[in-house]
């Protein structure tokens, strides 16, 4: 392991990703489904020379232009940082593989905010032709640029047949990239009707919510028929290790629950909207959908991330930051031998000299179980917090310590969602009388 790694109590520290990374996804895929929306509302009001409605599209656009492009940018800019300090080395493997895609998602993107500032700011001064254009150019850049992050997303769950020796392009159209775009453009044409039913509710005469509603209402639906086909293909392409987890985890047992339920309640929704116009929005129900619509993606965010356990990069990069190849060195030579932070650590914070690293089973006892909690810093604590999220303390409470001695022996059997032992054995041993002194009432 290259990089030290982050402690972060009671959440762990993968878990501070989804606190970013969520609300982030709800604004960005409005920013991807609203370009849609916007382009098709100024279209349809030129055509129809509806000054109304242009009116209020402007006033719309506003709002969809500060919230996606200033709350969307600080936040996608603080998934960087998190990703960076929280898996810094699947962070570095993801800019590898992935070079080019960045490059070409950063002019995707410029041309995206351009196109957004034009849409809004020169809306009285470009001619009808040239504003409906900005409007599909805007709405065209930014769905290529989530057809790109998806590619790389996807890429964490399903790396299919790629290799570190394989082009870029057999990571890019990895597996599950078909699916997640399908069911990420529905969503995305979902949320952003879902949004700006809290915009009408709040800004549009009652006239104009009546005939806005039911077109907002067939966009969502005809996305909505995405995510049953992405839906599908999604569940077809999942590896068999993170289809267990679904099943076997009580959490993402939850979630995949609250994803179909939130689902069908903004189905619903929008087939009312599609039928009955917008009368019955106001502003308390159309917040409670949008709620409902957040329900959803989190759901959704959640089950994607949960369900890669023990991977981070499939096949590739097991959660606390090793790489797959790597596992046989380490159970070799030990955690420690290849952990440079973490020999640093020890030698400074233990005043332990380097010899005594290679066989800390061989130490005293308060000394060994120091060693042990590094360990355990550098090996569970990704996917374990002491108390808190799968906390260890209530894990192995009611254990003996040879079951907890087993447990590690045979991690990856114990429960397939961990990797295997990545260390060697008296490191093991030091884990082990750490894990015991958890134990309340000590050893
Ligand atoms: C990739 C994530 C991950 C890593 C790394 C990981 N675990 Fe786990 N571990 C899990 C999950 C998920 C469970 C299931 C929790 C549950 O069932 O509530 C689990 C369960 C356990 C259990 C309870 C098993 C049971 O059958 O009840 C123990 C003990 C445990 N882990 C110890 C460890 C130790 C020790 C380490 C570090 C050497 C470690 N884990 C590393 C994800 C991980």
């Amino acid at each position: 392991m290259e990089y030290p790694v982050w402690v972060v109590p009671f959440l762990t520290a993968p878990m501070l990703i989804p606190l970013v990374a969520i609300p982030h996804v709800i604004v960005a895929q409005f920013a991807v489904g609203g370009g849609f929306l916007l382009a098709d509302g100024v279209t349809w009001a030129y055509r129809h020379r509806r000054a109304d409605i242009l009116a209020y599209l402007r006033d719309l656009a506003r709002f969809f232009v500060l919230l996606t492009i200033v709350f969307g940018a600080v936040t996608g800019v603080g998934i960087w940082w998190t990703i960076g300090l929280t898996a810094p080395e699947s962070t570095s493997a993801l800019i590898h593989v992935f070079v080019f895609g960045w490059a070409t998602e950063w002019v995707v993107f410029v041309l995206e905010i351009v196109s957004a500032f034009a849409f809004y700011y020169l809306w009285d001064r470009l001619r009808p032709r040239e504003h409906m254009a900005m409007g599909w150019i805007y709405a065209a850049s930014a769905w290529l640029s989530l057809v790109l992050i998806t590619g790389i997303t996807s890429f964490m769950l399903t790396t299919g047949r790629w290799t570190p020796e394989r082009d870029f392009f057999t990571a890019f159209f990895n597996p599950s990239f078909l699916p997640q775009v399908l069911i990420r453009t529905s969503g995305s044409l979902a949320i952003a009707a879902l949004w700006i039913g809290v915009h009408l509710s709040f800004r549009a005469p009652e006239p104009l919510r009546e005939e806005m509603v039911p077109r907002l209402s067939r966009w969502a639906m005809a996305g909505m028929a995405l995510i049953l086909v992405g839906g599908l293909g999604y569940f077809a392409v999942l590896p068999d290790h993170a289809r267990l987890n679904m099943i076997r985890a009580p959490l993402l047992l939850i979630m995949t629950a609250l994803n179909f339920g939130a689902t069908l309640i903004a189905l619903t929704a929008f087939g009312l909207g599609h039928l009955r116009g917008g009368r019955w929005i106001n502003p308390p129900e159309a917040l409670l959908m949008l709620l409902i619509g957040a329900v959803a993606i989190t759901s959704g965010e959640f089950l994607r991330e949960g369900a890669r356990k023990p991977y981070r990069i499939e096949g590739y990069i097991f959660s606390p930051g090793v790489r797959v190849a790597e596992v046989p060195t380490l159970q070799r030579d030990g955690l420690i031998a290849h952990s440079p932070w973490l020999q640093r650590y020890l030698q400074e914070n233990l005043g332990l000299p380097e010899e005594a690293l290679r066989d800390p089973a061989r130490l005293p006892e308060p000394l060994k179980v120091q060693v042990g909690e590094a360990l355990y810093n550098y090996h569970c604590a990704a996917c374990h917090a002491l108390d808190g999220y799968n906390g260890m303390r209530p894990l192995i409470q009611p254990w003996t310590s040879e079951i907890i001695a087993d447990a590690v022996r045979h991690l990856h059997r114990t429960n397939p969602a961990m990797p295997p032992w990545l260390g060697n054995e008296a490191e093991r041993e030091a884990l082990i009388a750490y894990l015991v002194t958890l134990q309340k009432g000590g050893p």
